[in-house]
């Protein structure tokens, strides 16, 4: 390989490391910015309106994904359904569905006891499906 085309390998590998640290800083991948934009959305009042009419349409599947997701997630504190444990117990009782949404998605603590807000975690559809999941147990018990 002579000297010269090494060089010009050399300066092309240049340039490219350049032209590419350029690319990034005037636009950054797009995945992340695009994610964020999509969460921010998502927590827009009429997005949410619009996964309570849709989950509440489709109850019973809405229900036990929401169960399933409860077990998985909640009853560590909640106990089995909603029985109580280290938190109140959910079953047997009167709620507001939106003071539910709220709820979950804000978190709540009580004295030392703290509940995370679920909003990164799940999506408002997945919200509403552990509503709908509180909601069936008050009516049971
Ligand atoms: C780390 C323990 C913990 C986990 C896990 C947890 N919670 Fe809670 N939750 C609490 C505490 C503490 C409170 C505050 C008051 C209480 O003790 O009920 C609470 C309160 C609530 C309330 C309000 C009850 C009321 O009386 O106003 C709801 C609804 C609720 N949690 C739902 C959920 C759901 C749904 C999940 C799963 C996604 C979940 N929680 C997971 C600890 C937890």
């Amino acid at each position: 390989m002579s000297v010269q085309l090494l060089t010009s390998i050399r300066y092309s590998v240049f340039l490219i490391t350049l032209l590419s640290g350029v690319t990034y800083a005037v636009a950054p991948p797009v995945s992340d910015d695009g994610k964020t934009a999509k969460k921010k959305a998502q927590e827009d009042p009429e997005y949410i309106a619009e996964m309570k009419a849709k989950v509440f349409s489709k109850e019973n599947s809405s229900v036990a994904n929401g169960e399933h997701r409860f077990n998985q997630t909640c009853v560590y504190c909640h106990g089995h359904q909603g029985s109580g444990g280290k938190a109140r117990k959910l079953q047997g009782r009167e709620f507001d569905a939106d003071y539910l949404f709220k709820t979950i998605t804000k978190g709540k603590k009580r004295g030392s006891l703290v509940m995370p807000p679920w909003k990164r975690t799940f999506t408002p559809e997945e919200r509403w499906e552990l509503v709908t999941y509180i909601l069936s147990l008050s009516e049971e018990k």
